[in-house]
């Protein structure tokens, strides 16, 4: 039987409509979040990501401002935007879209974000945060990698997952997320040396490297939850996957590209948009609520 198809587009469309709700609370109140986008360079899918994401924005609530600086820009110009963007306190989230300008330190540029609008958890605090099981905002593919497994009531304790990539965005934190819900995870790469023998002992493949039919039937185990990062673009036009059509035939779910993950990246962001907004404005109460709670005391002699 041909595998069930995740449909991202449709859960995408669902969380971006229950953030829009809770925003549109938040706006009665006369506050809003609000997302800095910097787009720098003019890389054509970089630019597309870019408009996706602000159209979410504006469907949810969310005020962006965007920012368009130009392929020669330097390093120390895009840190002084940086700077700026960390000290408004309209802009609660920083999206750098990657990749940066050639010449251009991205680690660097990246770790300038303040840690609390990081909201694609790519700072190297995060990152580590996320590495040690504490508390911190998720990268948003993975993130939304997780939502999209989770759609299939598969429980991952226990199960056998394989990840193909290991990028700091996708393969990496998205084992560390499996790990942390107690699947056991394998890590496969280019230079893995048989990586159908890998994939087939997986109950749940992610697959993440950018090179269409990768993934063919013969390397999926009957009935897998297969996630599909890839998004290539064909010589014909055509955007695909990583996994051969093929796939479908074996796997018990799988992403379709478009409409998989995608979709579900760009609602993660907007939803980590929203928590660092009401995370800076719960340490503004925090601020503001500490004078009058010692007015209090004062006022009554006692605690
Ligand atoms: N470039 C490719 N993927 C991403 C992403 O998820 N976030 C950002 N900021 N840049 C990217």
């Amino acid at each position: 039987m041909a595998a069930q198809l995740i449909d991202g587009r449709a859960m995408a469309s669902g969380l971006r409509r229950e953030l829009a709700e809770r925003v549109r609370k938040l706006a009665a109140k006369g506050v809003k979040p609000g997302l800095g986008v910097i787009l720098a360079g003019n890389n054509p899918a970089s630019r597309i990501y870019v408009q996706k994401k602000e159209e979410a924005c504006a469907e949810v609530g969310i005020q962006s401002v965007h920012h368009d600086l130009p392929a020669t820009s330097t390093e120390k110009e895009i840190l002084k935007l940086v700077e700026r963007l960390n000290a408004d306190r309209t802009v609660h989230g920083i999206l750098l879209q990657l990749p940066l300008p050639e010449g251009v330190d991205e680690r660097k540029v990246i770790d300038s974000i303040a840690p609390e609008k990081d909201v694609d958890g790519f700072t190297t605090g995060n990152a580590g945060r996320l590495f040690t099981g504490k508390k911190s905002v998720t990268p948003c593919t993975p993130k939304g990698i997780l939502k999209l497994i989770d759609s299939t009531g598969v429980d991952l304790k226990g199960k056998h997952a394989v990840v193909i990539g290991r990028s700091n965005i996708v393969g990496k934190p998205v084992a560390l997320l499996l790990l942390e819900r107690h699947a056991t995870v394998t890590i496969c790469h280019s230079r893995t040396k048989d990586l159908g023998e890998a994939t087939r002992q997986a109950d749940v493949l992610v697959v993440a490297v950018g090179k269409a039919g990768l993934v063919d039937q013969s390397m999926v185990k009957r009935g897998a939850v297969v996630i599909d990062v890839g998004m290539n673009r064909l010589p014909d036009g055509r955007v695909v996957g990583d996994c051969n059509p093929d796939v479908r035939e074996a796997a018990g779910w799988l992403t379709p590209v478009p409409g998989g993950v995608g979709p579900m990246t760009v609602a993660c962001l907007m939803e980590n948009t929203v928590e660092a907004f009401l995370l800076a404005q719960k340490a503004l109460g925090k601020v503001a609520g500490k004078p009058a709670e010692a007015a209090e005391r004062g006022l009554h002699g006692k605690d």
